[in-house]
């Protein structure tokens, strides 16, 4: 119970008393503590890629936090982390968290808000001199961006079984090492990836609090909401190979520029994502060789997209495919479609919601176009998402932001949520 009989729902004022109970959580210590690791100075962004000395450093401060909570703190084979408040063979045990990796120059709330709300609501709980009748995990999980290794919710999906250990080993970044060779490296063992059955086995929920990502919770003044939904999303790695050659020689009728074919590409997506009801992406690309006189002999570009209904999400591809195939006739180029990725609509579970809802105050409802672990693990257990009011409605970028208030309401409502889970 909030002090201010739980209504997180309206308002951009809350009670003054929140911060007040406060006392003895250091929400800010933390935050303070986190913010410089991985931050891009020349842009304020954010660079925490799985299994790098930035993200390491991550893993650190969780561990950090961990040990000084007394809480038990462990990795597990897939190289998520867990910090446990109470015996986790116990079974039945309520998890929250987020992750700690981030997209290219990211904000500094996608992901750490949840973790760093996971722990300042156990303090919370612990201040408020509550015993959970249950175990409470705090996870970090790996890899959720897919920033370095193209697949989102890796870690995830790894422990879900919703990727083979193989495939994920792989992967490689755009450097060329795979995955089995970055987790040597960061002092982890590839060989024991994959579906871990035991450690989900030990869990009956996971409730994830994340920063919004877009600008609804300012359009319904909720500093607080609960997820319902987790749109349909894709991601395919598109091909363009042409031939390479002078730029100034060759006449405009001799060429097969994949660059052509590429910017078609992008205009046709936006306009196929339109017609659909849906959104699409082009927000990465490689070109080769990459040289200022030369026509490139290739281009490869990552595209996102996502809609509310699947078949909006299909209706887009199969109309720019279309496109494309028939621009690369024209352009004398080839082209492929690799789906790197596919994950249908997430409805997160209805009872697990609904008692979230009541433990936090009946706030609003969201359905959200952005990917999270909660989405993947719903596959395996009962998942829910809070989520905290973003005034910028920006993300993915270095203007993310969450006011302090908000963050603490948020806090708050994780620990009513915990609290009505592991009674
Ligand atoms: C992850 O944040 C995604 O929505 O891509
Ligand atoms: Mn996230
Ligand atoms: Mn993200």
């Amino acid at each position: 119970m909030t002090p201010s009989g739980k209504c997180y729902g309206h308002g951009h004022a809350h009670p003054a008393s929140y911060a007040a109970s406060l006392e003895g959580v250091d929400f800010e210590k933390m935050w303070r503590e986190l913010a410089p690791v991985g931050r891009y100075d020349a842009t304020g962004g954010y660079r925490r890629y799985a299994y790098t000395p930035a993200e390491l450093e991550c893993r650190a401060w969780f561990r950090e936090q961990a040990v000084q909570r007394g809480l038990d703190v462990e990795t597990d084979r897939n190289g998520n982390m867990w910090a446990w408040w109470g015996d986790p063979s116990a079974g039945g045990a309520i998890a929250t968290g987020s992750h700690l990796d981030s997209v290219p120059d990211g904000g500094a709330y996608d992901g750490p808000l949840g973790v760093v709300s996971a722990f300042a609501a156990i303090d919370l709980l612990r201040a408020n001199g509550f015993t959970p009748s249950r175990p409470i995990a705090v996870a970090a999980f790996a890899e959720e961006e897919g920033a370095r290794f193209g697949i989102a919710c890796l870690g995830s999906r790894l422990l879900a079984g919703a990727i083979t250990p193989e495939a994920a080993r792989a992967l490689k970044d755009d450097d060329g090492v795979t995955f089995a060779d970055a987790m040597s490296a960061a002092g982890f063992d590839p060989d024991g990836i994959g579906e871990d059955n035991e450690r989900l086995s030990r869990i009956s929920a996971y409730v994830e609090l994340h920063i919004e990502q877009g600008r609804a919770q300012i359009d319904m003044d909720a500093p607080v909401a609960v997820g319902t939904s987790i749109w349909p999303h894709g991601r395919w790695r598109m091909e363009f190979t042409g031939r390479a050659d002078h730029a100034g020689t060759t006449r405009l009728d001799d060429r097969a520029d994949p660059m052509l074919t590429y910017a078609n590409t992008v205009l046709a997506a936006r306009k196929k994502a339109r017609l659909a009801g849906a959104v699409a992406t082009v927000g990465r690309i490689a070109c080769e060789p990459n040289g200022t006189n030369a026509i490139p002999s290739r281009v490869r570009a990552w595209l996102d997209a996502r809609a509310t209904e699947l078949s909006a999400l299909d209706e887009t591809l199969d109309g720019l495919k279309e496109a494309t195939l028939a621009r690369a006739e024209r352009d004398g180029t080839e082209v492929s479609f690799t789906q790197e990725s596919y994950s249908p609509e997430v409805i997160f579970d209805a009872d697990l919601r609904q008692r979230v809802s009541r433990a936090v105050g009946s706030p609003m409802e969201l359905s959200t176009g952005a990917g999270h672990d909660a989405g993947v693990l719903s596959a395996r257990m009962p998942t829910a998402m809070l989520f905290v009011r973003n005034p910028t409605g920006i993300s993915h970028a270095p203007n993310e932001f969450a006011h302090m208030d908000d963050c603490i309401t948020g806090a708050h409502a994780l620990a009513d949520a915990l609290k009505e889970l592991a009674t």
